[in-house]
C-alpha cells in the first residue's frame, strides 16, 4: 500500500511530462529484456536518439521502428528519447 502510493507520487510527475508519443514506447519495449524487443533501461539519451534517427533514415532492417520513427520530427523524437532515457 505505502509503496503503491509512493510509486503513484514518484511515476505521475515524469508520466504528465511526456512528450507525444513518448507514452506508447513502453507498451513494446517493457522493464524486461526480450529476445525479440530491446530493451531501452539504462540506455542514454543520445544512443536511443542515434538509433531512433537511423531508423527514419532506413538503416538496418527493423521491423517496425523504421515506421514508428518516421511518424516523428527530429526534435519530437529528441524529446521522446530525452523521456525514455530518464532515470
Ligand atoms: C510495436 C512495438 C514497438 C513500439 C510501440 C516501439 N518499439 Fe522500439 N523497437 C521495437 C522492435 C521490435 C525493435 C527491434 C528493431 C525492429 O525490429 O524494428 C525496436 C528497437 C528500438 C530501439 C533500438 C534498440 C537497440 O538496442 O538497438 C530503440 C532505441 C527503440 N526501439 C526506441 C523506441 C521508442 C523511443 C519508442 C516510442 C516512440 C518505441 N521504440 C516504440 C518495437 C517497438
Amino acid at each position: 500500500m505505502l509503496a503503491t502510493t509512493l510509486t503513484l507520487l514518484l511515476t505521475l510527475p515524469a508520466q504528465a511530462a511526456a512528450p507525444p508519443g513518448a507514452a506508447t514506447c513502453s507498451g513494446c519495449h517493457g522493464p524486461r529484456a526480450d529476445a525479440a524487443i530491446p530493451s531501452l533501461a539504462g540506455r542514454s539519451t543520445e544512443s536511443i536518439l542515434a538509433a531512433l534517427l537511423a531508423y527514419r533514415r532506413g538503416e538496418g532492417s527493423p521491423t517496425v521502428m523504421d515506421r514508428i520513427a518516421r511518424g516523428f520530427s527530429e526534435p519530437e523524437l529528441r524529446a521522446i528519447a530525452a523521456w525514455v532515457a530518464r532515470p
